[in-house]
């Protein structure tokens, strides 16, 4: 091995940690499948003081981040620092200088794509980051490469290990929303802002890179429906899964109907038989659906120093394998003709109702939802509380979202409603 590559690593945080360990463990080993020699030449942060618990030589740390973007002997960059600012504005110099980079940075990959994706083409670099979705799970590449004979027909993702962390110990443990949030947070699985997490923003991020690469169109985030799982409470939890058989799930969905994609995020009754039923805790599951190779699922830690560490080390390999292979993002065919609106869609519909227990109250209810062509399937009272209040849980059979939107605000105008209701939407795949 005569060539040595160097790369410059932006933010020695968790991941960027991660990064130096995996190379003072298994540089021999990823060196023998680079076929180079691997050197990190620069880390650069603003804190270089603080510990991290790896051994680094202090002699390559510093905080003039140009030290690596103006080092003509820098080949790869890697940016670890996330947010939008100053990372966006590192990683389009590096590229105008000619260095491929490596980040995990979805949030602004799913904000500034055509501006990053355009600086790559013009100066023919490369940016890679299967470390932006799913953490270490091989994901972006097979769905880029392996499965590039498929029209990609469903993708449905479980990727906020935070959001699946709190629904996994809810439903098993009994626990309650805001102590497993504290917990999540404690184990660094949450965001600096963990709202991102449980409303769903950052799964909507990851959607967003998910829905390029799998129906090669980019739609921002506020072009489609982002919901989280704060409302859910432990009464949905119980009677989904106890009386109905299904299990919540924040759920990332893209999916072709007759040409149209539907791109939504929001929690799921999902069969307790299917596969993505089975990804627990802060574990991540993608279930992709192409029309050649029918179903896949990918699993695995899709949060954590590690195992993101591990997927960012795996793009150096593939930017050092293909160096001058020319930049081609953004597929120039497309199947989607059209985004469809979430008012647009059919599903069936779990829907929680808060209501006085007394005589004439269900009559208005279903008078309410067969004007607007809701059908029933099956509905349940489970207290008794005469002239008190309970919960009434429902299921719909498949029911056009806006008249379901429009049956539960002229259900929540009623006297005899007395909190908001809720509704879930089932995945029936
Ligand atoms: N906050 C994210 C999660 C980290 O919980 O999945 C990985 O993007």
């Amino acid at each position: 091995m005569d060539k040595t590559i160097n790369v410059g690593l932006i933010g020695f945080g968790t991941i960027g940690s991660g990064v130096v360990e995996i190379l003072n463990q298994n540089l021999d080993l990823v060196e023998g499948k680079a076929g180079v020699k691997i050197r990190l030449k620069k880390v650069v942060d603003l804190d270089i003081t603080t510990p991290r618990g790896v051994e680094i030589d202090p002699k390559i740390l510093s905080t003039d981040v140009s030290e690596i973007l103006e080092d003509p002997e820098i080949n790869i960059v890697i940016e670890l620092i996330g947010g939008y600012e100053p990372a966006l504005s590192f990683i389009l110099k590096a590229m105008e200088n000619g260095k491929p980079v490596v980040t995990a940075n979805k949030a602004l990959l799913a904000k500034h794509w055509e501006e990053i994706i355009k600086s790559s083409k013009m100066n023919n670099v490369r940016i890679c980051f299967e470390a932006s979705v799913g953490g270490g799970i091989p994901l972006l590449g097979p769905l880029n490469e392996s499965l590039a004979a498929n029209h990609i027909q469903s993708i449905y993702g479980i990727i906020n290990g935070t959001a699946n962390y709190i629904l996994t110990k809810m439903t098993e443990e009994n626990r309650n929303f805001e102590d497993m949030l504290g917990e999540a947070q404690d184990k660094g699985y949450a965001e600096q802002d963990p709202t991102f997490d449980i409303e769903g923003f950052d799964t909507a991020q990851k959607l967003i890179i998910l829905t390029i690469l799998g129906f090669g169109v980019y739609i921002k985030q506020e072009d489609f429906h982002v919901e989280g799982i704060s409302k859910i409470t432990q009464e949905d939890i119980k009677f989904t899964q106890d009386d109905l058989g299904y299990t919540i799930k924040l759920l990332a969905i893209g999916k072709m109907v007759n040409g149209e994609l539907e791109v939504r995020v929001h929690p799921t009754l999902i069969p307790q038989n299917h596969l993505l039923a089975s990804v627990r805790d802060v574990f991540n599951g993608i279930y992709i659906v192409g029309d050649a190779m029918g179903p896949v699922m990918m699993y695995g830690q899709g949060a954590g120093m590690m195992p993101t560490a591990s997927a960012v080390i795996g793009d150096c390999l593939d930017i050092i394998k293909n160096m001058d292979k020319e930049v081609l993002y953004g597929p120039k065919y497309t199947q989607v003709k059209k985004i469809k609106d979430i008012k647009d869609i059919t599903s069936r519909y779990y829907i929680r109702m808060t209501v006085i227990d007394k005589p004439g109250v269900l009559h208005e209810i279903s008078g309410i939802l067969s004007d607007l062509n809701i059908s029933i399937e099956s509905v349940s009272q489970k207290k008794r509380s005469e002239g008190g209040e309970v919960p009434i849980f429902m299921i719909t059979h498949e029911a056009l979202e806006k008249n379901v939107q429009m049956a539960i605000k002229k259900i929540d105008k009623l006297d005899v409603v007395k909190k908001e209701s809720l509704f879930i939407r089932v995945l029936d795949e």
